[in-house]
C-alpha cells in the first residue's frame, strides 16, 4: 500500500492548476445511461472513482474512451442490461445514483444499497421518496433494490434533517428528464455540482428550469441526444489547495477555477487573517507579514454554505491558529475521523456531539498517520506540510479517489512531499 512522506516547513511558491470536478463528473457519467449518441466529456479528472464508474458503465453496454489530451468519449451500444454489478458498486456510493437512469431509459433499474460509510450513517431513503413520487415501484431483495414502472413526473420534496440531498436530487431529476410528465423537485440541491449536471442534460436536450435554485422544474421527452460538455472545476480540491497555501503563508495562486464556488471558504479563510486575491478564474494567497492564523468558528452546511467536504482541512488550518475555534458539522455530524489523526500529529482537539473544539497551538510534530477517507487524507497531508519533520500517510488509495496528482501538485509549489510505492 503506498504512502505519502512530507517534510514539514517548506514555504511554497507559484500557481497549481485545479482539475475537472469529481463529484460533478460522476453523475454527468451516469448520466449518459440516458443519452442516444456520442458524449465528449473535457476537464475529466484522472481519478479511481472516475475509473471505477468508468468500469460499471462499461459492463451495462457503454464504450468509454480516453483519449490521448484526456477528453472522455462516452457511447452507449447496449440498452439491455439493467443491474448494476454488486462487486464494483459496493466500492463506490456515488454508483447509486445509475439506479434513476437505468430505471427511466432501459425500464428496470437494480442497484445494491451502498454499505457503511465512515462519517456515520449515510442513508437513501430521500432518493427512493423522491423516485418513488415520480412513479417508481420499488422492490427491495437480497440488498439489493429495483425500480419499474413507467417515470410518470410528480412532486417531490427533497428535504431531510441535514439539508437536501445532492445525489439524491440528481438521481430524481435524471430519471424525470425522460418521463412522461412535469417533475418539480422542491428542496432541490442547490450545488454546483448539481447545477452542471442540468446543464449538462439541458444541452443533450432536457428540460430543465430552475437551475441552480432550490426549485428544479423537468418537463419530460422522449429522447436525450450527445453533445460536448467541460466539466466545472473541483471547488473541493482548488479550497484544499487554498488552505495548504494560507497554512504555510505562501504566495501560491490556484488557476482554473471558479472563485463564486469558493466564497463560503473565502469568506473564514479571510476571517481567520488570509488576505486572498480573486481573479476572474483564479484565488491568490498573499502571505502575510506575521503570517498568524485566528481561530474562527465554521458550520457546515448544504451550498452555498461552508462545505462539509472541507471541513477536516479547515480542522488542520485550525489546529495552528492562534485560539479556540468551534467545527460545527450539520451535514454529517459523525464526520470527525481524522480529529484523532491529527491530534497525533500534536492538535488539541475536543469532540462535543456535532462539534469538534480545537485550540490551536505551534507545536505540531510530524509522525505516521492512516488516512480514514478522502478529505481525512487531504486534511493529513496539510498538516504534514507545517508540522515539524516527517509525516508519513497511510492509506493513500483514499487520496487517490478524489485528487488528481496530489503530490506532484504540492511538488510542483515547492513542497517536500513524495510517494512511497509499497507492495
Ligand atoms: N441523507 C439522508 N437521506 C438520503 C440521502 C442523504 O438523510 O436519502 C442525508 C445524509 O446522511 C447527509 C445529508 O443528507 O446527512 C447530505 O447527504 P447527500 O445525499 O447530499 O450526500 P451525497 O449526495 O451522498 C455528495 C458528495 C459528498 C459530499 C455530500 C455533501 C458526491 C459523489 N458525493 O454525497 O462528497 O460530502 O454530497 O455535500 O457527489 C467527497 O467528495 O469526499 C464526498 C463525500
Amino acid at each position: 500500500m503506498d504512502r505519502i512522506r512530507i517534510k514539514g516547513g517548506h514555504e511554497l511558491c507559484g500557481s497549481v492548476s485545479i482539475s475537472g470536478s469529481k463529484n460533478a463528473v460522476l453523475p454527468i457519467l451516469a448520466s449518459t445511461i440516458l443519452i442516444d449518441g456520442p458524449v465528449l466529456l473535457r476537464n475529466v479528472p484522472r481519478l479511481k472513482d472516475v475509473d471505477c464508474m468508468c468500469r460499471i458503465l462499461n459492463l451495462i453496454g457503454i464504450r468509454t474512451n480516453r483519449r490521448p489530451n484526456g477528453d472522455l468519449e462516452v457511447e452507449a451500444f447496449d440498452n439491455t442490461g439493467y443491474k448494476a454489478p454488486y462487486d464494483l458498486v459496493r466500492t463506490m456510493r456515488a454508483s447509486f445514483v445509475m439506479l434513476g437512469p437505468l430505471w427511466s431509459r432501459r425500464g428496470l433499474g437494480e442497484v445494491s444499497y451502498p454499505g457503511g460509510c465512515v462519517f456515520g450513517h449515510r442513508p437513501v431513503d430521500l432518493h427512493l421518496k423522491g423516485l418513488q413520487a415520480i412513479g417508481a415501484r420499488i422492490d427491495r431483495q437480497d440488498g439489493c433494490v429495483t425500480l419499474s414502472g413507467p417515470v410518470t413526473g410528480g412532486t417531490v420534496f427533497l428535504g431531510g434533517p441535514f439539508g437536501s440531498t445532492v445525489l439524491g436530487t440528481a438521481n430524481v431529476l435524471m430519471a424525470a428528464t425522460l418521463g412522461k410528465g412535469v417533475t418539480y423537485i422542491e428542496a432541490a440541491a442547490q450545488e454546483p455540482e448539481i447545477a452542471d449536471l442540468c446543464k449538462f442534460l439541458t444541452a443533450c436536450g432536457a428540460k430543465i428550469t430552475g437551475i441552480g435554485s432550490h426549485m428544479l422544474v423537468i418537463e419530460g421527452v422522449e429522447s436525450l441526444h450527445g453533445c460536448e460538455w467541460e466539466v466545472i472545476p473541483d471547488r473541493i480540491e482548488a479550497a484544499t489547495f487554498l488552505t495548504g497555501a494560507v497554512m504555510t503563508n505562501s504566495d501560491v495562486t490556484i488557476t482554473d477555477v471558479e472563485p463564486h464556488h469558493l466564497l463560503a471558504v473565502i469568506d473564514r479563510l479571510r476571517a481567520a487573517g488570509a488576505t486572498l486575491e480573486m481573479g476572474d478564474d483564479s484565488v491568490r494567497n498573499v502571505p502575510t507579514s506575521t503570517g498568524h492564523i485566528t481561530a474562527v468558528d465554521v458550520t457546515t452546511l448544504p451550498y452555498p454554505g461552508f462545505p462539509t467536504d472541507i471541513q477536516a482541512q479547515f480542522m488542520a488550518l485550525m489546529a495552528m491558529a492562534r485560539g479556540v475555534s468551534i467545527i460545527t458539522e450539520k451535514v454529517y455530524p459523525e464526520r470527525f475521523m481524522h480529529a484523532a489523526e491529527l491530534m497525533r500529529l500534536g492538535a488539541h482537539i475536543r469532540r462535543e456531539g456535532p462539534s469538534a473544539i480545537v485550540e490551536g497551538t505551534e507545536q505540531l510534530a510530524g509522525a505516521p498517520v492512516m488516512a480514514s477517507d478522502l478529505r481525512a487524507s487531504a486534511s493529513l497531508v496539510l498538516m504534514g506540510l507545517v508540522a515539524d519533520g516527517h509525516t508519513d500517510v497511510g492509506r493513500v488509495y483514499h487520496i487517490d479517489r478524489g485528487y488528481e496528482l496530489i503530490e506532484k501538485k504540492f511538488r510542483g509549489i515547492g513542497a517536500d512531499i513524495e510517494r512511497i510505492r509499497e507492495g
